[in-house]
């Protein structure tokens, strides 16, 4: 039986197998031999949520995220999470299942859409550089329509460095396990292109030796 489904993108590594997307909790520990849950809330802790914040995940997974900013809330926070795969939507909604602050809608981000509402925050992590540059353009038309005037970005994901300067393991890991998309989006100026978008970036953090970014930016003008 082949665990495969038809790609969106069939070059994207964020469009997981349906193995991968069930157990995809798990295997990042695996993966990062444990240190992922301590960098993951350590990166949630560096957004400095407020209260009563209100944030959509773009691709939320399983709902780990939604969980550590869950913490940071209080009665009048809330979360939307939206991915596309069912296996991240029934693994969502089961640990949220008491929780009428946090709710998930099956949606696309790749295409232009309208929830019909606005956050203070537009979180992504480990989903942009996943994705066409094109494609990029529109997952951040989507960010900017749904943020609040002032409202912030925040974008976990690969810093920007030049994969030759790397060593021969990391080169030899990031190839095999990434794809182009991920070769490409490594190379741009992400603070350039928010400014360009209409984010003044205000802060970012470094983990895993400078390879993974958070990246924090508030809509200008306000
Ligand atoms: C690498 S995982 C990251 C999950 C989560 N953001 C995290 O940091 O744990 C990428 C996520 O993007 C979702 N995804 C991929 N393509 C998508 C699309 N076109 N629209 C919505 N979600 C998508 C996948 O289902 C998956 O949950």
């Amino acid at each position: 039986m082949t665990e495969d489904r038809k790609k969106l993108y069939p070059e994207s590594k964020v469009e997981l197998t349906p193995f991968v997307a069930r157990h995809y909790d798990r295997l990042l520990n695996l993966i990062s031999l444990g240190f992922y849950g301590r960098f993951i809330a350590r990166a949630i802790e560096e957004l400095s949520l407020a209260a009563g914040d209100s944030i959509l995940d773009l691709g939320c997974g399983t709902g780990r995220n939604a969980s550590l900013m869950l913490e940071k809330l209080g009665p009048a926070g809330k979360i939307k999470g939206l991915d596309l795969l069912p296996e991240m939507q029934e693994q969502f909604e089961k640990r949220f299942e008491k929780e009428p602050r946090v709710t998930f809608r099956r949606q696309r981000i790749d295409v232009a859409f309208d929830l019909g509402e606005k956050f203070d925050l537009v979180f992504i992590s480990f989903v942009l550089h996943g994705f066409p540059p094109a494609v990029r353009e529109i997952i951040l038309d989507n960010a900017v329509r749904h943020l609040k005037p002032g409202g912030r970005l925040a974008i976990l994901d690969y810093a920007e460095f030049n994969l030759e300067d790397k060593g021969f393991l990391f080169r030899w890991v990031f190839n095999k396990f990434e794809c182009t998309y991920a070769r490409d989006f490594i190379q741009y100026d992400w603070k350039k292109i928010l400014g360009e978008c209409g984010f003044r970036v205000e802060g970012e953090e470094y983990y895993f030796r400078n390879i993974i970014r958070l990246l924090r930016a508030r809509l200008k003008g306000d």
